[in-house]
């Protein structure tokens, strides 16, 4: 007779009946007339028992020599069982082999540790795994928290062009190609400078899509692809743009705990409480960049950091290091020197050789997850400004055009996805927050 199919996630709903899984042997111990197969299917894992005495000779048999990672569709009862993870086992019934993975090329990724270069050379391979696999579901919840956020506060998504004429955060890391003809074509480094142009026209946007930089540099937070969402927003102020990050990041922060407590964050082995703390009663610090810099001196002066921080610099890795670990919360860092910050930055009136711009750092060291500010909104200061950064005029015509017709101030910000899913699933490198990671030395599988 038939059983339900069901997945591992599910399995619950049919406690004490017999279903059918369709997926892997992730794991198979044996102890005589005893096998003990884990099946995964993408929802989750889960523990079979197969007694010799219970089973046909075929099942028994079929499962003992059965290669990792072979494909199976199973059927047996479901039992709850308080010590299992998943919180249930199977009582195997039968088993079907979909596709029997050969015993002299066995699955490379054994369940002991293995490198990153390894891992990363078997990427298409390694996502099979638990945690992998957990880290992905963290980073798709991510990815519809932040579109949710927007979608549901009255912003309309609006698509900026990958092929762009211009550089939006400097030439020097720019992915260059021809473009017919004479002409250059660079990939996009951020949607900014389209999604000012549909802010000016429907008043709230936002932009979420693949980003590129031609980073030479190998650090811990850096791909050449990553995935950015970016609001940008009509007569918007900066302390508008920090509430509304704020808000943003509770959101996201919210949805991972609702959706992954307990199960995927746990398997992931991050702290929950830490996500807890940023979501708890307490609006998130703020801190000018002249006060950061004070707080480095005095870590400086009492040999809590290395190197001391020069000022007018931008801040370094353990500078944002330093900074974020005092606080349980996002930290925002605002008003930094124009001189280190993009040429579209609005001067602070109360001091122009400041900009209008925040960073977020996030906590636990992870550094900056946001990059925003408010907009230069006059068309002669900008101008000077594209100038002055040797950039070319004419491709920047149509950007000027907008301090032309009906220029208003406006502010938005970016936010790289794979520095948030680092942030939030507590992990080391960017390369395993994103299924195929693009990097300086990295453009296989
Ligand atoms: O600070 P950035 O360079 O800001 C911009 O691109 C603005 N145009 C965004 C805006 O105002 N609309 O980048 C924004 C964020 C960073 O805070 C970081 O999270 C991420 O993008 N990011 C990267 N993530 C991974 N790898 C890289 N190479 C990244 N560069 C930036
Ligand atoms: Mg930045």
């Amino acid at each position: 007779n038939e059983a339900p199919v069901s997945t591992i996630a599910t399995i619950g709903q049919h406690e004490g009946q017999r279903v059918t899984l369709r997926g892997w042997l992730y794991n198979l111990r044996s102890s005589g007339k005893l096998l003990f197969p884990t099946f995964r299917d993408g929802s989750g894992t889960i523990q079979g028992i197969v007694p010799k005495a219970a089973v046909p000779e075929i099942v028994f048999e079929t499962l003992k020599g059965l290669t990792l990672e072979s494909s199976v569709v199973v059927t047996g009862k479901v039992r709850a069982d308080s010590r299992a993870p998943s919180g249930y086992e199977l009582d195997v019934e039968d088993v079907t082999v979909t596709q029997r993975v050969d015993d002299a090329n066995p699955f490379p990724i054994q369940l002991k540790e293995a490198g990153v270069e390894f891992l990363m050379e078997h990427r298409h391979l390694w996502v099979r795994t638990p945690r992998q696999s957990a880290i992905l579901r963290v980073r798709a919840t991510i990815m519809r928290a932040a579109a949710e956020y927007f979608d549901t506060n009255g912003y309309t998504r609006t698509d900026p062009p990958i092929l762009t004429p211009n550089a939006c955060e400097g030439t020097s890391e720019l992915f260059e190609m021809d473009y017919f003809d004479d002409e250059k074509a660079y990939l996009t480094q951020s949607g900014q400078l389209y999604i000012e142009a549909t802010a000016l026209a429907l008043g709230k946007v936002y932009s979420f899509g693949p980003t590129f930089r031609a980073e030479k540099s190998k650090t811990r937070r850096h791909l050449t692809e990553f995935w950015m969402i970016e609001p940008e927003v009509a007569y918007m102020d900066l302390e508008g743009l920090m509430e509304m990050a704020e808000g943003f990041l509770r959101h996201i922060v919210t949805k991972v705990l609702e959706t992954h407590r307990g199960a995927d964050l746990k398997l992931i082995g991050k702290d929950e409480a830490k996500l807890e703390a940023i979501i708890a009663e307490g609006a998130f610090p703020k801190l000018t960049y002249d006060e950061a810099h004070a707080m480095l001196k005095d870590a400086y002066a009492a040999g809590k950091i290395e190197k001391p921080h020069e000022y007018g610099d931008d801040f370094g890795s353990p500078d944002e290091t330093y900074i974020s670990s005092q606080y349980d919360k996002p930290v925002m860092v605002h008003r930094y020197p124009a001189a280190v910050k993009a040429f579209y930055m609005q001067p602070d009136p109360k001091d122009p050789a400041k900009a209008l711009c925040v960073d977020v750092l996030a906590p636990e060291g992870y550094g900056e997850i946001i990059g925003g500010s408010q907009r230069v909104d006059s068309y002669d200061l900008l101008k000077k400004r594209i100038e002055a950064h040797g950039l070319p005029l004419a491709a920047f015509q149509w950007y000027l055009d907008l301090r032309k017709y009906g220029s208003v101030p406006h502010s938005g910000f970016g936010m790289g996805i794979e520095r948030c899913v680092a942030w939030l699933c507590g992990l080391e490198h960017v390369r395993e927050t994103i299924p195929f990671a693009r990097t300086l030395n990295r453009i296989y599988p």
